[in-house]
Parts: structure tokens; sequence; C-alpha cells
């Protein structure tokens, strides 16, 4: 029996030892093809009226003791900042649909519901002036998403007159009257959401007859900001890759293509969640490895999504004149007990920041067709960057990976060669690897790598062609578990830490710890 034993722990050995010499992966670097550029608006944000998301997470009032400049908080500017935030996406989701913007001008409010998230009182006091107030404090992008749904094209037709024009019409006065005469910038517009269902419940066809009419008539009035700096409109484009998806995206590209010199888009929109099940049946914390796997094994998903619809579009705009705007993307778990669960609160882990990173180098690889994309969402609800309790603040995971990936903003995408591997848990096999280069504004290479396995290290040596490198130094960002989170409490358990890089002979050499995301910069 006992040598029966060692007999079988020696086969078991000799098994397993390929797969540990497997724990090698070599990558190459080709910086003299760098290619398309990643449109900085890939790391979009989504900040919309429900739950916390916008009351308590971004605007507490003038009068609160929670420090705030002008009723928005500061410890939450302050963090944004450093994210170099593009653009955000505002009033909806859902709630676009049925905003009217007028009870959110002026000294009076109008006191609303919030149907779609829980019938709660809408107070309207962070309106049009709040969010470009919030904007400029942290340097960002407009992107507004008009009503389409419940309102007309001249109720959105007037809102761009009221924020764009700087002519003297009685709206732009109104506009100066209520503290900003200047025009405001209104960088992206979105013309309705999820019109195929919260949004109005349309057909295709039915809603590109609405696409016509408000990009017709819905305009940015600024005369300083045409031509190339021109607001850029986002047609609702798919929310999966269904049969009813690809007929949605065909309708409206077949009609770009042919589309009259009276209308325009500049950009399709394309909603996808990690979900796997409907209603959301995954736990954002407490968790092991079954569900750590199939959560990542369903977000690779987004790479056949953005293939199956940029063919589509490729079809019909080879010129890649349109944009495909992934808007709304991120992980969607069932809510936290005790909290309402109209209100979207889930916690965020070091799955989620795989997640993000996983995404990011997606959207990277797409860089021509993909311009843009929306994290949902940005403060207290979904896969949030930050997340607030009256004073309290910390930063999620999620808030990490985007700001390692920075220096990715509007660099040129440098393709990485490499066999991933697999890492293979119960019935689920995915690549043990992901990786994405670029070059930045200053020809600094940057690179991104992700270790998808939980258990083991991977020692890494890269190639690099096109540049002799002299030195690197990077930030990896992991935790004891994969359901590890950060807490009001214990604000620091996933926090990026320096990682050290080996050069040699032009090449680098690092390990990458189990369960990590690892950015590098290279020095020449
Ligand atoms: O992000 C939450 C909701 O998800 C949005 O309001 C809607 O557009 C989508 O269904």
């Amino acid at each position: 029996m006992h040598r029966l034993l060692v007999c079988f722990a020696l086969i078991s050995l000799a098994l397993t030892a390929p797969a540990l010499a497997a724990q090698r992966v070599e990558l190459t670097v080709d910086v003299a093809k760098a290619g398309a550029k990643i449109d900085r608006n890939i790391f979009g944000q989504f900040a919309e009226h429900l739950g916390h998301g916008i009351y308590d997470g971004i605007w507490v009032g003038p009068d609160s003791t929670i420090p705030n400049t002008r009723g928005i908080r500061k410890d939450v500017v302050a963090a944004l900042r450093a994210l170099q935030v593009p653009n955000i996406r505002w009033p909806g989701g859902c709630f676009a649909d049925e905003y009217h913007w007028r009870n959110g001008i002026g000294r009076e409010r109008v006191l609303t519901l919030n149907p779609n998230w829980g019938g709660v009182t809408e107070p309207n006091t962070f309106g049009t002036h709040e969010f470009m107030d919030f904007l400029d404090q942290i340097g960002s992008d407009a992107y507004v998403s008009i009503n389409l749904g419940s309102g007309t094209p001249r109720e959105a037709a007037e809102w761009l007159d009221y924020m764009t024009t700087a002519q003297a019409t009685t709206l732009e006065q109104e506009r100066a009257a209520n503290g900003h005469p200047s025009p405001y910038k209104v960088g992206y517009l979105g013309i309705g959401n999820e019109s195929w269902d919260c949004g109005g419940n349309m057909t295709p066809d039915y809603y590109l007859s609405q696409l016509k009419i408000y990009t017709r008539f819905v305009r940015n009035f600024n005369p300083a900001r045409q031509g190339n700096q021109q607001m850029l409109k986002i047609a609702v484009g798919p929310g999966g890759d269904g049969p009813e998806w690809t007929e949605w995206t065909e309708t409206i590209m077949k009609a770009y293509q042919n589309r009259h010199w009276s209308w325009d888009i500049n950009g399709l929109s394309m909603h996808s969640y990690t979900v796997v099940r409907w209603p959301p049946a995954f736990a954002s914390v407490g968790f092991g490895e079954a569900e750590y796997s199939q959560i990542l094994k369903a977000t690779l998903g987004m790479e056949d999504l953005i293939n199956k619809h940029s063919a589509i579009m490729d079809k019909y705009d080879p010129q890649k004149g349109v944009a495909l705007v992934v808007d709304e993307w991120g992980a969607w778990y069932k809510p936290l007990p005790g909290t309402n669960p109209a209100f979207l609160v889930q916690q965020n882990s070091l799955r989620d920041a795989i997640l993000a990173a996983l995404n990011l180098n997606i959207f990277a690889r797409h860089a021509a067709r993909v311009r843009g994309a929306n994290i949902a969402q940005m403060v207290n609800v979904l896969q949030a960057m930050i997340m607030t309790d009256k004073e309290k603040m910390v930063l999620t995971p999620t808030y990490y990976v985007f700001k390692m990936y920075v220096p990715f903003q509007d660099a040129a995408f440098v393709p990485v060669a490499f066999d991933a591997g697999t890492y293979t848990h119960g019935n689920i096999s995915l690549p043990r690897l992901d990786a994405v280069a670029a070059k930045d504004r200053a020809g600094k290479l940057w690179l991104a790598i992700t270790n998808l396995d939980p258990n083991q290290p991977i020692e890494i040596e890269t190639g690099l062609a096109g540049i002799t490198a002299k030195s690197a130094t990077g930030q990896t960002l992991t935790a004891p578990q994969v359901d590890s989170v950060n807490t009001f409490d214990a604000p620091h358990t996933v926090v990026p830490k320096v990682v050290s890089v080996e050069v040699q002979g032009g090449k680098l050499g690092l390990t990458l710890e189990p369960k990590s995301v690892t950015v590098i910069s290279v020095e020449e």
C-alpha cells in the first residue's frame, strides 16, 4: 500500500512538472509597429442619478459639514482628478429618458421622483450647472444623455441652446442669470439610452426615425465648437450578441452609410455588463475561486461582442468614421445585504480590478474602432471607483487599475506577442496571462500585464524590438484573496506596490504575482 502511494506521488509529480515549467511566459513587444491611438475616452466614467451615485457620492450641498466646493465633495474631486477622467456620462442611464432639464436649473428646484431606481424623491439640486461645475473641478468633459424616451426634440434642442449658445438668446441670458455667462462645452451627446428597453421599448426602425430627427435639431450652438471641435453624437446601439442586437446595429449602420446631409452620428453605443445570470446572482464579496473564474470567463466575452458588432460596422463604415462607444460596462452583482436593492450597491474586489484590466486591454486592442467607453458607475453604484459613507470615502481596487492605466490615455497601441498558456479551474479555462503595450505622447513605452491565475506566479521575459531598454519601473496590484476588498476601516488591502523589474541585454524580466495587474514603464 505504502509503495503504491509513493508510486502514485511520483506519477503525479511527473504530471505536474510540465505545468510548473509552463509558468514562464515570453513576450515580444514590437515598438516599431506602434499603431492606432488608444483614445483616452475609453477611460470614461458614468454617473447616473441612481442610489448614492450623485447625492452623497458627489453632491453633499454647500451647507454640509463634509468638506465641499460649492456643494461638491472635495475628497471625491481630488481622487477623480488623479484619474484624469476624460468624460463623464450623465444624467443616466434609464434616468436620462425621464429627465427634464428645467427641473434642475434656477433657484427653485422641482421635486420629482426617480421611478427607475426605487421611486425615491429626486431633489434636482444637482442639475446642469452643478454637473458642469463638477466637471470643471475634476478637469473632465461632458457626455450628456438627452431624453429621447419621454421628452421632445424641442426640449432637447432648448437644453443644448441653454448650455452651448454664445450669442444673445433668451436661453443664453437665462444661463447667464443662473451664474454662467460663457457657454458650456458639451463634448459628447447621447441620443437616448437603451431605447430598446428602459428608454422606450423601440424597434430599431422606430428608433432610427427618432435618431434622424434628434440629430437634425439638437445642435451644439457654440460657433467656437465646430469642425474638429464639434460635439460628437452617439446613437443608441446594441446591448448583447443575439440576432435582435445584430439587427439593431445593421439598421443604424446601414442608414448611416446611406445618410442624407441633414443627419449624422459619430458614435454607436454598446452596453455589456458582466453578470452571468439575470437577475444578478453573484456575490461581490465572500466568494471563492469558482466564482472568480466564472466571472472572468464571462467578462472575456467582451472581445467576441466587439468583434461581432465591429464587423457589421466595418461593412457599412470601412473608414471607421463611427466610433463604437461601450458606454456602460462592468460587473453587476447582487446588491449588498442590508442595502436598498434599487440602489445597486456592491463591493469591489481584486476580481473587479482584474476584470477592469481585461476589459481595458480589449478596448485597447480594438483602438481603431472602440474610441469611447464608460464604466458603470463612478461612485457608490455597481463597479465603482469610489465608495462613500457620509464623511468617509474609500478607493476601490478598480480605481487603482484606472490610475495605473493613466499613461495609456491617447498613447499609441504597440503589439505584444505571447503564448498566454491556460489557467483551469473546474470546467473553466482561461488564458493565464493578458498583456497590452503602448507608447505615450512623450515616446515612453508602457506595458500592462495581468496574471489571471490566482495560485501561480508567472516569470516574464520580455524582448523589446525597436528600443534599447536601460531600466524599467513598475507597480503591481494584488491582495491576499481573490475577494479582497478595501473598506472604510481597512482602505489599503488592495493598493498598488512597487515591483522590481530586471533589465538585461535589452530584455525585461519580472515575476508577476498570482491574481495581479502590473504596469511597467521602460526607460531607453
Ligand atoms: O447602470 C444601471 C442601468 O443599466 C442603466 O441605467 C441602464 O442604462 C442599464 O440598463
